[in-house]
């Protein structure tokens, strides 16, 4: 009698532990082959046909060509005629304040006072020489207040300043 119990006991567990490891193959072959058939289901509901590049290729392009506009500014910038060189220009239209650096405004070869505006780049240096520009510090007058400096002019003097100006 105990030996049929011991045979039915013995039965019973190793039936349970077989039970056991096919279910913990069967949990993990299945886990297995998941990830295979997550990408294989996942490429078939993106793809509609196009290739991996084709689907993570930019949005769209951005242009990095001047607006004809501004092309236009910069052109009429470099054109114009030039009687007087940069330092004639500076000294006749541009020392009055420059030269000793009254009313705010940043004088000639001091490179401390020039530092942030010519960060900005000689561009903008050009545009707000000849519009004219203000702030707290004071105020620029567009072309220094003369009015027969032709755009080339001005353009040389700001040369003039921001050359003499660096290898002060
Ligand atoms: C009436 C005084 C005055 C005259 C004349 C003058 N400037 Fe200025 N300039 C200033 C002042 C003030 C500033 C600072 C303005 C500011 O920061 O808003 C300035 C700033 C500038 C700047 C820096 C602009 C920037 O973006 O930071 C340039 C470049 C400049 N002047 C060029 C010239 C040139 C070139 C001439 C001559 C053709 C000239 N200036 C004549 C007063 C003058």
């Amino acid at each position: 009698m105990a030996e049929k119990k011991y045979v039915v006991h013995t039965v019973v567990i190793s039936g349970f532990f077989l039970g056991v490891a096919l279910f913990a193959y069967l949990l993990v072959s299945h886990h297995m082959s998941m990830s295979n058939q997550v990408m294989h289901s996942r490429d078939s509901l993106l793809s509609n046909g196009l290739s991996v590049l084709d689907r993570i290729k930019p949005v769209g392009k951005l242009a990095m060509e001047l607006p004809t506009e501004v092309a236009v500014i910069n052109a009429s910038i470099s054109t114009g005629t030039l009687t007087r060189d940069g330092a004639q220009v500076f000294d006749q239209s541009c020392a009055a304040c420059h030269a000793s650096g009254i009313a705010g405004a940043p004088k000639l070869g001091d490179q401390v006072q020039w530092k942030t505006r010519f960060a900005k780049g000689t561009k903008v240096l050009y545009v707000n020489a000849l519009n004219g520009i203000s702030s707290s510090t004071g105020v620029m007058p567009a072309k220094g207040g003369n009015a027969s400096l032709s755009d080339a002019e001005v353009k040389a003097a700001v040369d003039y300043i921001v050359a003499k100006t660096k290898t002060n």
